[in-house]
């Protein structure tokens, strides 16, 4: 009897040969860091449950923009905190808004730095739906038309990427139509094509002020339990025209990064959301698990399932870390 011949451990006896073979390569090239813009001047708050995440006015997200980029992160995505809210949203629209004012910042301190805009109304609105309420319900229709144009005016203070994010039927084409018509038809759209009902935006509602006021959201937001319907929401919003589709959150569903990777030759995103970040933070500071190395473990599962790029409240902490 000869020994077995296969030994697999030959090519992991150290790192220089593991480097070699290794099949997942992460860099910072694929990593957006999500940041929350909010009114005034001066202003950096820490959310609570999101250590290191700061809701902060323009002139401190273009502070930290400058350190993103030094970094060697490529994209950041802004979400908005207006001083006034209402039942449509109104406050998304202007020109002069917490988001457009920001980007315009942004672009003003010429930093080599995509913008991405989240393009949804549950920030903007009273009752913190991602849609108007029509008879009780978050009605479709009437919210595409605020969503596309929320779309142009971010397009307009000179966003690179939108991301519509409420998960209303027809938004893409509705996006698409209204920035094409107004000759954006460069600007590109990442959708958050599956994204799922989730316990694990928690935390965001805290940083974002956007828990709904009633109810929930899972007339819009897809249930847990679906693969299939991911399939379905991908392949509608491709034939929309978007550019980039998103699974979120990521963890529990990297089954479904993965199909969405299989199935469809687009670039394909994940979210790993602010309920993820959280728990993580949460363990490494009690001294529970080791930080960087399971965030780095996390965000190379992700890519293996094949996630191209990654939305991530780590983004900055990684790249330092993939630095080395
Ligand atoms: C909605 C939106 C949400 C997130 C991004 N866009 C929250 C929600 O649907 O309630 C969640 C992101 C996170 O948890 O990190 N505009």
């Amino acid at each position: 009897m000869t020994f077995p011949i296969h030994r697999p451990r030959r090519l992991r006896r150290n790192e220089a040969l593991r480097r070699l073979v290794r099949e997942t390569r992460l860099t910072a090239d694929g990593l957006i860091y999500p940041m929350f813009v909010c009114t005034g001047t001066k202003v950096r708050k820490e959310v609570g449950s999101m250590p290191g995440v700061h809701q902060q006015s323009a002139d401190q997200i273009v502070e930290e923009c400058r350190e993103v980029e030094s970094l060697g992160l490529s994209a950041v995505i802004l979400f908005g905190l207006p001083e006034s809210k209402d039942p449509r949203g109104q406050s998304s629209l202007h020109a002069q808004g917490v988001v457009q004012r920001a980007i315009e910042a942004i672009r003003k301190a010429n930093l080599n730095l995509l913008v991405i805009t989240d393009v949804c109304l549950c920030e903007y609105t009273d009752h913190g739906h991602c849609g108007v309420i029509e008879n009780g319900e978050i009605g479709n229709d009437a919210t595409l038309e605020i969503l596309a144009e929320q779309a142009l005016s971010h397009a307009r203070a000179g966003a690179d990427i939108v991301a519509p994010s409420d998960m209303m039927d027809g938004r893409v084409a509705a996006i698409r139509g209204k920035l094409d018509a107004n000759k954006f038809e460069n600007i590109a759209i990442l959708a958050y094509a599956a994204k799922y009902c989730s316990g694990f935006y928690g935390p965001f509602r805290e940083a974002a002020q956007s828990a709904p006021q009633f109810g929930d959201r899972r007339s819009y937001q897809m249930d847990p339990a679906n693969a299939r319907e991911a399939l379905k929401e991908v392949a509608l919003d491709l034939e929309e025209s978007a550019d980039i589709v998103m699974v979120k959150p990521a963890l529990p569903y990297l089954d479904i990064v993965r199909q969405v990777r299989d199935k469809f030759d687009v670039p394909v995103g994940a979210y790993n959301v602010s309920g993820e970040y959280a728990m993580v933070k949460a363990a490494a500071q009690k001294g529970w698990i080791d930080e960087q190395r399971v965030v780095l473990e996390i965000l190379t599962g992700i890519h293996r399932a094949g996630a191209d790029l990654i939305l991530t409240y780590h983004a900055k902490d990684a790249a330092r870390w993939l630095k080395k």
